[in-house]
């Protein structure tokens, strides 16, 4: 399968290429070079706001997998406007075009960290992927436009779509404060290679590790993806520094206005 990644050169896109390089042609892009290109069938180095860059990027590839994006929930709508919104939906329009098959979008577990228990909801945690998205800050809001307009390509039939609300990614939680979403590499991996695989129109998939004290269920995404993470963040409980909450940090407060 041929597979375009968007976003290649960023923090989930250095650790996902390895994972996909086996059984996979890759073809990576950002707008600085990505690290891991040695994995990578095709490098191109370009801003996805460049007319016709999405187009020709997306020629003769099977697969989207679209990590481009602005990931910090505490910035405002000017700086998640153009990569979140305007870059998503021109990269939507681009592999719509260019026929791709398979789209996997890079969403988030803030597009339902309204339900986490910061969000005043104690009772509302395990989060399952069933209830209304929900999310506690711009960015997360973002992450179900995303999702929604990912949506309209899925029902036209063009495509299928496989959104994954992705925990906090990295090789191991940098403090204890994201021992509730931490997504591992392997499990990362993992969700993508079955995203890509699955046989599903569409859908939106909370993805962290086994984690035991995990805010969501993981449940949708065992059944229908057949996602089943071997890490679990409880390994690295009594070594990782302390550290606040990861989750809806970004609440807006009252008068605020970004
Ligand atoms: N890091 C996480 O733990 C995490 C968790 C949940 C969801 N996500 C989502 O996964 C995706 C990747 O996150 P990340 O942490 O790797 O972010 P990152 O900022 O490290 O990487 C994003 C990459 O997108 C590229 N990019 C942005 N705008 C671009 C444009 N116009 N043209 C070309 N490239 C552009 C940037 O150069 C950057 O390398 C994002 O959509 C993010 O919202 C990340």
């Amino acid at each position: 399968m041929r597979v375009l990644i968007t976003g290649a050169a960023g923090g989930v896109g250095q650790l996902l290429a390895p994972e996909l390089a086996p059984g996979h042609q890759l073809r990576l892009t950002d707008v600085r070079l990505p690290p891991g290109g040695a994995v990578a069938d095709e490098v191109v180095v370009g801003d996805l706001t460049e007319p016709g860059l999405a187009e020709r990027l997306c020629d003769g590839v099977d697969a989207l997998v679209h990590l481009a994006g602005n990931p910090r929930p505490g910035d405002g709508w000017d700086r998640l406007r153009g990569p979140n919104v305007d870059v998503l939906t021109a990269v939507l329009e681009a592999a719509v075009l260019a026929g791709v098959r398979r789209v996997v979008l890079a969403s988030s577990v803030h597009a339902m960290g309204g339900y986490h228990p910061l969000a005043r909801r104690p009772e509302a945690v395990p989060v399952r992927d069933d209830w209304l998205p929900h999310p506690c800050c711009r960015y997360g809001a973002t992450k179900v436009f995303a999702e929604a307009a990912a949506r309209v390509y899925a029902d036209s039939g063009a495509m299928s779509v496989v959104c994954l609300r992705l925990g906090g990614v990295r090789p191991a939680p940098a403090h204890r404060g994201w021992l509730d979403t931490w997504l591992g590499t392997a499990d990362l991996g993992q969700a993508v290679r079955r995203a890509l695989s699955a046989e599903i129109g569409f859908g939106a998939y909370s993805i962290t590790s086994a984690n035991t004290r995990g805010m969501c269920d993981l449940g949708a995404a065992r059944r229908e993806l057949g996602y089943a993470p071997t890490e679990n963040s409880e390994t690295y409980a009594e070594s990782v520094p302390d550290g606040p909450p990861t989750m809806c940090a970004a609440r807006l407060s009252t008068g605020e206005r970004r």
